[in-house]
């Protein structure tokens, strides 16, 4: 594992948009599996900026997002497929067909998730995928638990991951209860992995999922048995 500490969030979103930046150079057809969360705003400005000087082509790219809450249409603001497009898709040439975002209004979510596991099989799997962490150790939204879930599936969100994503919604009482999420099997099958981690807060979760025993207790320690991943943390 590759474990870089910067100063600055800016830091931490030059370098992270870099490596997402070389990916896309290296294999223009790439599959990006893409993150929602305030972490990696910085790193989507940054490659936005560089596709408009030209510097960068998405037009190739397919992007599969690791979750969305359960009720939420793409329309809905606090959404992640609203996230996607207005913080990155509409600012870099991407083809939004080639945007994939599992739906939180499919009548039957374990059925999505299904579907979203083919499809990410269907499209060779993912070259770069790009990982937040929640307080909790989640990455995407799968949850501490008893066993690590391989498939894209439902969940029933943590209060933790309630409470630190409340400052998105008007109230926490409209925090959805409930998301779907891509499985640890598609997220460890990625041939790269790249955490990006910011604040205070986050120091002690990232000391136990890498420093830690691999439990699903805390989920982002499965990564510990990826051959290729790298975490870039600020604390400021
Ligand atoms: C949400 C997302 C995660 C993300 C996490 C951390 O719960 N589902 O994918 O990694 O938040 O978010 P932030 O970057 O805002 O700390």
């Amino acid at each position: 594992m590759n474990y870089v500490v910067v100063d600055t969030y800016e830091e931490l979103s030059k370098k992270a948009s870099g490596i997402i930046a070389a990916q896309v150079i290296m294999k223009p057809d790439c599959v990006l599996g893409l993150a929602t969360g305030s972490t990696p705003l910085g790193a989507y400005k940054y490659l936005a900026e560089m596709c408009a000087a030209g510097e960068l082509d998405f037009s190739e790219v397919t992007s599969v997002n690791l979750d969305e809450y359960a009720g939420l249409d793409g329309s809905h603001e606090q959404s992640y497929r609203y996230f996607m497009d207005t913080n990155l898709f509409s600012k870099i040439n991407i083809d939004r067909n080639k945007t994939f975002v599992p739906s939180g209004i499919a009548s039957d979510l374990a059925h999505e998730g299904e579907e979203y596991d083919k499809l990410i099989e269907g499209l060779g799997g993912i070259d770069l995928q790009l990982l937040g962490i929640g307080v909790d150790g989640h990455i995407g939204f799968n949850e501490p638990d008893r066993v690590f879930i391989a498939q894209t599936h439902p969940v029933n969100l943590d209060e933790s991951t309630i409470d630190a994503n409340a400052r998105f919604f008007s109230s926490r009482d409209d925090v959805p209860r409930a998301a779907i999420t891509m499985g640890m099997k598609s997220i460890m099958q990625a041939k790269k992995i790249l955490l990006i981690a910011n604040g205070q807060n986050k120091k002690a979760i990232l000391e136990k999922a890498f420093s830690g025993p691999v439990d699903p207790m805390v989920p982002a320690s499965i990564l510990q048995l990826h051959p290729d991943v790298t975490v870039i943390f600020s604390e400021n």
